[in-house]
């Protein structure tokens, strides 16, 4: 593993913020350290500063930037991550966004932070199964659900929709997976039709914010943990700018809002903090 001096930090770190908005505090040279030795190796780089100078003025492609910000990002997820979080989803939010549906003809739902995919397609699993106990299972078509993350990798997966035995265990009930995945060699693989249903893009956080059509829900999970408090502050401006009034944002359970926004009224469901767009 590469060494990373005090100066070539102060200068990786820069890169990282300026291209992720990923926020290092001090004393975290390891997390450079253990996630890019093997860049440096592969770009033939002798020192971090020799990978940094090449990072700035010859990656005209940008191929090195995304490789960069696919190291130093954190995909980590699972199936229904947070009970109480999730139990809000399926009890109250998917039913309130199919009601939206059926009365104005359209919900929206943004993953903001998506990942490998389990968000947006378990959100998608309690929507079809509340819209099948309506009675109305073609409600489906008329919710828009847009994943995004910053990751490439990340990304891959979440569309190919394929998990190894570890992801696809992680959090997601046996029923569940019978009634939605099929075994393909060793993993698991999301049904195509329910696929479909969810829109993935590569979208950077710290880029405007110019979407068409305003959101009734907004998953923003475990992602402004790695983010400074300013940019915590702008994010949570944007997501504000981007919601319809009533609309609901979750967070990942350690994160909060106090003392980032005041668009937000705030109220608990089993210990969850559900954010309500004022
Ligand atoms: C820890 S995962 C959270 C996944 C999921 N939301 C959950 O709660 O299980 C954080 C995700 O945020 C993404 N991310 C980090 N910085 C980002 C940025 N500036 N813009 C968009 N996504 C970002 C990472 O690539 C990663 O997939």
């Amino acid at each position: 593993m590469f060494k990373i001096t005090e100066p070539e930090y102060v200068l990786m770190k820069k890169y990282i913020k300026e291209h992720c908005g990923i926020h290092l505090e001090k004393d975290k040279e390891y997390l450079i350290e253990s996630r890019l030795s093997d860049l440096l190796v592969d770009t033939g780089c002798r020192s971090f500063q020799e990978f940094h100078l090449r990072a700035r003025t010859k990656d005209q492609t940008g191929a090195l930037r995304d490789r960069i910000v696919d190291a130093m990002t954190t995909n980590e997820t699972s199936w229904f991550r947070d009970k109480n979080t999730w139990d809000y989803v399926r009890e109250v939010a998917v039913h309130q966004l199919l009601s939206r549906a059926a009365e104005t003809g359209r919900a929206r739902v943004w993953s903001a932070a998506a990942s490998t995919g389990q968000e947006p397609y378990g959100l998608l699993m309690f929507l079809d199964e509340a819209a099948r106990e309506r009675g109305q299972p073609s409600l489906l078509d008329r919710i828009d659900i847009m994943a995004t993350d910053i990751s490439h990798s990340a990304l891959t997966t979440a569309v190919g929709a394929s998990y190894d035995s570890i992801a696809i265990h992680r959090g997601l009930p046996e029923a569940t997976r019978e009634k939605y995945f099929v075994k393909s060699g060793k993993s698991w693989v999301f049904d195509q039709e329910m696929k479909s249903r969810v829109r993935f893009e590569r979208f950077n956080l710290q880029d405007d914010f110019m979407f068409p059509d305003h959101f009734d829900l907004i998953l923003c999970r475990y992602v402004s943990i790695y983010f400074s408090d300013t940019f915590k502050r702008e994010l949570f401006a944007k997501m504000a700018g981007v919601m319809k009034p009533r609309g609901i944002m979750l967070l990942g359970a350690t994160e909060s809002l106090r003392e980032f926004s005041n668009d937000f009224e705030i109220s608990y469901y089993k210990n969850t903090v559900i954010n309500t767009r004022k």
